[in-house]
């Protein structure tokens, strides 16, 4: 029987406050100590991803009271609607069938009574044929030059998934072609990648669902009309700009020719779209073999997620966890430390994938919550963030639980490089769990040779609480199913907080404003009037811009 009451008035909500009174201050260092097995009881493989998150502050009693939330709040239910095209995105109207795009299965998916995996097959041919043709330069620039350069204009899904994919699998790229990636409104980015780039040799993929987002109109505007000032000819865009959009009629009113539009879908969201034709640059640098093996590892994940039971489900136990931190212990943030130069770009990736899904405050009904959502995400590459902010992570006012991710092999195996990264990482999660005592603290100044007395004076400062969750995620090797499986993994996961929550992960009605109010405010910039209708402030910057043109 459906639970239909507050979430914050359930009987499970009340017993995981409870519980989490009487574990509060309990530390880590003595769970570990009380149970040597803590690593392989708390440890998951799943589509060839291991997460160790035994380094949680968690016991056997937490996660059965987690897995009694997420049966109440009927998740396997929400999973299976997901995934069989329900209209799970209620604000919009739509079904989210991402997994859809990845789907090896020989289910069929139907949206509005008809089956869309043909069509899903086939955009993956047209991909196919047209990576082919660029890579073995059948299909050449004006000049009869072989393509040396891809830009791909587009921004949010348009741009962070493939450009987390791109760089995530660098070792796998074609080194005949360079891709570059212009998403931004900013005279700076674009100038800076056409400068070095020749028209005769450069193809732009234009990644626009709705061909309406004003930054990516800009720029491929921009783009159209550097081709023309530099050597190309109207009748030669045909062979240089192409277009991924869900919009055929605005894309063809920009000049693109018909046949050289990759379909979108609006069944699709933005940022679940690197599955999609949106992953076009990703496969041209790539080759469509790895782009299609990237696919396989996400359909690994999905699978995983479908069919497995809650207590043995990777991403609805990292969906719990962060439940767990977020309302009980009242946590608003959350790191993603890759230790891998190659994931560099995943933090930036996930802070769509989760806050523009999870960063809600009404449910699916129209409810004000009276809970915490979905946590500010941020982080950075391992080792440079140990040198800057993991001082706040260590010995700040307040905790932020992370995630460390690392490959146990690298792809460029020089000296003991690798040894010494991951040997960082290790010690990083060791020293949030362990901290330092004072007496540690004092031991450890006397042992340096200060006095007794001193060493007491100071300690405090070297105080280190530790008892700061982390959750461990490690692989073989990067690779396109490797990190397809990953991508998938943090998308499941939000999408599980979601149905939990029971808010819509997929829609961004709060990102749709910021669309609409740059216009006006646009407007206004151009024009000499004096600015009104806006705030004070917003009138006074307006004014400011407007004074300082002549600079
Ligand atoms: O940033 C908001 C958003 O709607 C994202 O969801 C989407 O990925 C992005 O804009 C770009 O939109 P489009 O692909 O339609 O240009």
């Amino acid at each position: 029987m459906a639970f239909t009451g507050s979430l914050t008035q359930s009987d499970v909500w009340k017993a995981l406050q409870a519980h989490h009174q009487s574990i509060e201050h309990e530390h880590m260092r003595d769970m570990f100590a009380a149970n040597p097995s803590r690593f392989e009881q708390f440890h998951i493989d799943a589509a060839g991803l291991s997460l160790d998150y035994s380094k949680n502050r968690i016991n056997d009693d937490t996660m059965k009271l987690l897995f009694k939330l997420a049966r109440q709040q009927n998740l396997t239910t929400h999973i299976a609607a997901m995934f069989s095209g329900e209209k799970v995105n209620g604000s919009e109207g739509r079904p989210a069938l991402h997994t859809a795009l990845r789907n090896f299965g020989d289910r069929d998916i139907m949206v509005d009574g008809e089956n869309i995996m043909p069509e899903v097959r086939d955009t993956v041919r047209r991909m196919e044929e047209f990576c082919w043709k660029i890579r073995r330069n059948q299909w050449r620039g004006y000049s009869n030059k072989t393509f040396t350069d891809v830009v791909s204009i587009g921004i949010g899904g348009s741009f962070l998934g493939p450009k987390l994919a791109s760089s995530a699998l660098k070792p796998y790229w074609d080194s005949r072609l360079s891709i570059h990636y212009l998403a931004n409104i900013d005279g700076s980015h674009i100038t800076e990648i056409l400068k070095r780039l020749d028209p005769a040799t450069t193809l732009f993929i234009i990644q626009s669902k709705s061909f309406t987002t004003q930054e990516t109109l800009k720029n491929a505007n921009a783009c159209r009309q550097w081709f023309l000032d530099n050597g190309g000819e109207e009748h030669d865009l045909a062979k240089h700009f192409t277009a991924v959009s869900s919009n055929i009629e605005k894309a063809t009113a920009f000049g693109i020719a018909e046949e050289n539009i990759f379909p979108m879908w609006d069944w699709v969201g933005g940022r679940y779209s690197l599955w999609s034709a949106i992953g076009l640059p990703l496969a041209l640098a790539i080759g469509i073999d790895n782009f299609r093996e990237l696919l396989r590892g996400a359909y690994a994940m999905d699978e995983h997620f479908r069919t497995a039971p809650l207590e043995h489900n990777m991403p609805v136990i990292m969906a719990l966890l962060g439940i767990w931190y977020v309302n009980f212990f009242g946590v608003n943030s959350h790191a993603i430390l890759p230790y891998d130069h190659y994931l560099r770009s995943l933090p930036a990736h996930l802070q769509q994938v989760d806050m523009e899904s999870n960063g809600k405050s009404v449910t699916t009904d129209g409810n004000k919550v009276d809970y915490q959502t979905g946590p500010v995400i941020w982080g950075g590459v391992g080792t440079n963030g140990q040198h800057a902010f993991h001082q706040l992570l260590h010995q700040g006012t307040h905790f932020s639980p992370c995630d460390f991710i690392m490959p146990m092999c690298s792809h460029n195996p020089i000296d003991n490089f690798h040894a010494m990264l991951v040997s960082n990482c290790l010690s990083q999660s060791q020293a949030l769990l362990q901290g330092k005592s004072e007496d540690e603290a004092v031991a450890e100044l006397v042992a340096a040779g200060m006095n007794q007395a001193e060493a007491i004076v100071l300690a405090p400062q070297k105080v280190i609480p530790g008892n700061r969750p982390s959750n461990t995620l490690y692989f073989p090797k990067s690779s396109p199913q490797i990190i397809g499986a990953l991508i998938a993994l943090y998308e499941h996961k939000v999408a599980a907080q979601g149905m939990i929550w029971g808010i819509n992960s997929f829609d961004q009605w709060g990102v749709e404003l910021g669309k609409q109010l740059g216009n006006k405010v646009l407007t206004a910039l151009e024009s000499s009037a004096i600015p009104e209708g806006f705030d004070g402030s917003t009138n006074g910057l307006i004014r400011a811009f407007q004074q300082m043109q002549n600079y």
